[in-house]
């Protein structure tokens, strides 16, 4: 090999090895930002996939590519995603334009449009005799950056109404009075955060100002997860939920909103809500009342029974990874501190009421990061939330997850970061491994990477004297004590 082709040849490699740092980079900002996949996406992912590793590289590349670009964006600018102009350019030139479509967040788009609607659910198409100035597409579910999420879920069509078309609108067979609304169950519902991140809260956001008067077509319809979440679905619509992609029907509307609005990570902004301020305690009352939650914060009522109730501890547990070793020592050790303490693994129930039930009656809720967590959104305002961190340098996921939207529920919020001697980590590589000395090494392989390792195959063993300092600080949040000699 001559001098030349061995530089011609390092130069190549330099090249290759700068791209694949740019790919690895974007791969990075996009885990580190909330839009990026999260933990619990993946194993939903896991769950969902067929498709071998192939397909699923694709996915992250995709999905890192698209949401570290989004970063560069200001929010403000009128962006095409999707087929989807932002509102400011389209409303901007025509304010008497009913229909338009939007991107509420880097996370969603939402079409709204008024005057003749005509839904065919089968062929996700409405018809729309309003002021449309084009067919609009829009898929209904709030991961427009996520690849994976989308493939599962159906591409909605707007189209115009026009004289001018070849082929007539189709004629109504149903007739109604309310508004529509058009959102997806596909993507990664099935995990409870998911659940509430991705659907419930966005469609709270987007179909609360209707006060009931409000139809959810619901595309990629699975009946066990409607009927799981029922009683929710019961309070923000007096409607029956329709199977869309099964429907046969040509449903009119006066309205129809296509796409959930998304906030935050679990979240509500009171300042963009449509048609008047609400906020995340609103959206909590909703399910206090869906789901027949007694108590609205952990302050003890007056009555004697309550005062002399001790504080409750709940326990979240797991079943697969992420589990507690020490559980019955963990209860142990807290029943002697003086709190009331259950032990209970929300993915062993389907009942969520039986369970919201549950986590509402607690005053400190404990568990490890993972989709259970979303269980938060039953606790009462004032309990108090503590996240152990498993090993790695997962402190930002686990705060962008959880531990961030605690503010917002009026709850507070603790992390307990397990250390080397707490992890089944340590039992399976050696001290010298970066898995353990160096986890930043791992983050840097990617999501994959970091996944595999210390989501997928950690469980965790709290050291007890210093897990006690947590929960001492926990009962010292409580209103408990302070209350007690008081009333
Ligand atoms: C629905 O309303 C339209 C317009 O008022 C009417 O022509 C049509 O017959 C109605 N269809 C049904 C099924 O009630």
């Amino acid at each position: 090999m001559s001098r030349g082709e061995g530089r011609r040849l390092g130069n190549v490699a330099l090249i290759a090895f700068m791209l694949g740092s740019l790919l690895l980079l974007s791969l990075i900002r996009a885990r580190f930002s909330p839009i990026g996949k999260t933990e619990e996406a993946m194993k939903a992912e896991e769950q969902q996939v067929m498709t071998k590793e192939s397909g699923k590289m694709q996915t992250a590349y995709g999905a890192g590519a698209s949401s570290a670009a989004e970063d560069e964006e200001e929010e403000t600018t009128p962006t095409q995603v999707g087929g989807v102009v932002s509102s400011t350019s389209v409303a901007a030139g025509n304010k008497k334009q009913q229909a338009v479509c939007f991107e509420t967040s880097r996370r969603s788009d939402t079409c709204e449009a008024g005057g003749d609607v005509r839904v065919q659910g089968r062929a996700q198409t409405i018809h729309v005799g309003g002021p449309l100035d084009r067919e609009w597409k829009i898929k209904p579910y709030c991961r427009k950056t996520d690849a994976f999420a989308l493939a599962h879920v159906k591409e909605w069509t707007l189209r115009p109404i026009s004289a001018a078309a070849a082929s007539a609108p189709p004629r109504c067979t149903v007739n109604s009075s309310a508004t529509a609304f058009v959102l997806s169950t596909g993507g990664f519902t099935g995990n409870l955060f998911h659940d509430y991140t991705d659907v419930l809260i966005p469609a709270f956001i987007t179909a609360r100002r209707f006060a009931g008067d409000v139809q959810f077509l619901v595309s990629s319809h699975k009946s066990w997860w409607t009927s799981r979440y029922a009683q929710i679905f019961q309070q923000l619509s007096r409607h029956e939920v329709v199977d869309a992609d099964a429907d046969d029907e040509v449903r009119c509307y006066p309205n129809v909103v296509v796409g959930p609005r998304f906030h935050k990570e679990l979240g509500v902004d009171p300042a963009q809500t449509p048609g008047g301020p609400y906020s995340m305690p609103d959206f909590r009352a909703m399910l206090r009342a869906a789901f027949g939650l007694e108590r609205p914060t952990a302050a003890p009522t007056g009555d004697t029974w309550d005062i002399r109730r001790r504080p409750r501890l709940l326990i979240i547990s797991r079943r697969a990874t992420r589990r507690f070793m020490n559980e019955r020592g963990m209860a142990d050790m807290a029943g002697s501190l003086g709190f009331d303490v259950r032990v209970a693994d929300p993915e062993a129930t389907s009942d969520v009421s039986k369970f919201a039930r549950l986590v509402n009656s607690a005053d400190v809720m404990v568990g490890v990061h993972g989709a259970g967590m979303a269980n938060m959104v039953f606790l009462p305002a004032g309990a108090v939330v503590i996240q152990v961190v498993p090993y790695g340098g997962l402190e930002w996921l686990a705060r962008g997850t959880f531990g961030e939207p605690c503010g917002d529920m009026e709850l507070h919020y603790l992390e307990y970061r397990i250390q080397l001697d707490e992890t089944t980590l340590s039992e399976q590589y050696g001290k010298d491994d970066p898995v353990l000395k160096d986890p930043a090494a791992v983050h840097k392989q990617g999501w994959n990477a970091l996944k595999t390792v210390y989501l997928d195959k950690q469980n965790v063993k709290p050291h007890l004297g210093r897990l006690k300092n947590t929960f001492l600080e926990a009962l010292k949040l409580l209103p408990h004590g302070r209350q007690q000699r008081n009333n």
